[in-house]
């Protein structure tokens, strides 16, 4: 069983993705964690982000232990980090390099404790469309880019970090440009995507439209 959940920055793509993960006994892709490593590793190595070469060289040296380990430096997730995922994956050649990566995890899909899940949940931005075209079920997560600034605003406000909502809404916008308007696997759903725009809708009313959508399937 695979099922992609794709959509904008902080679309709570995330929080629903391991959810159903935990539901229905699957493993958890989060697939932005591999264009997350590549521009970090870029960025600490010092490499020119502007170089499509130089992404192409560090996207083919990443394993997941590398990515593991880079997720626990502090700019993995912070602003910074999410521009430079969003610059290195617009790469055609970075793209292709981790595409394998990425379709190899449902082959042997591993649960945290070791076991041997059923199947996959992938949470991305082209895992319906590119990474899992034939995905059992194909979900396209979104919602309006003020209301998932103000939600991303409060997430960075609980951990701390000071920025204001607008240059969290700015940096969104500027994410959305970048990730719908790139030539290689632009955002958008695929054709047999469930199409759920949460900008009025509360976790729990979304978590019970996916679940049906599921579990009727
Ligand atoms: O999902 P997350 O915000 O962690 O992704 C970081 C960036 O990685 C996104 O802004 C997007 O540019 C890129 N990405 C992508 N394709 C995916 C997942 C993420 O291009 N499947």
């Amino acid at each position: 069983m695979i099922i992609t959940i794709d959509g904008p920055a902080s679309a709570g793509k995330g929080t629903l993705a391991k959810e159903v993960a935990a539901r229905y006994g699957l493993a958890y892709f989060d697939t932005g964690m591999i264009y997350r490593a590549v521009g970090l590793e870029m960025y600490l190595s010092h490499k020119n982000l502007d170089s499509e070469e130089e992404a192409e060289k560090v996207a083919k040296d990443l394993s997941f232990a590398k990515m593991i380990s880079l997720s626990e430096d502090a700019d993995f997730r912070s602003p910074l980090g999410g521009k430079n995922a969003s610059i290195v994956s617009a790469y055609p050649k970075v793209r292709n390099t981790l595409l394998k990566m990425q379709q190899d995890f449902a082959k042997n899909p591993i649960l945290p404790d070791g076991k041997i899940a059923k199947g996959v949940v992938y949470d991305g931005r082209d895992t319906g469309t590119v990474v899992c075209p034939r995905a059992d079920i194909k979900l396209f997560i979104t919602a309006t880019a003020e209301v998932r600034a103000q939600r991303r605003y409060k997430e960075f406000q609980s951990k701390g970090l000071t920025i204001s909502y607008e240059e969290v809404l700015k940096d969104i916008i500027a994410r959305d440009e970048r990730d719908s308007k790139r030539s290689s696997a632009p955002l958008k759903p695929a054709e047999d995507a469930f199409i759920i725009d949460t900008s009025l809708l509360t976790i729990e009313q979304v978590r019970e439209k996916v679940f049906k959508i599921i579990d009727s399937h």
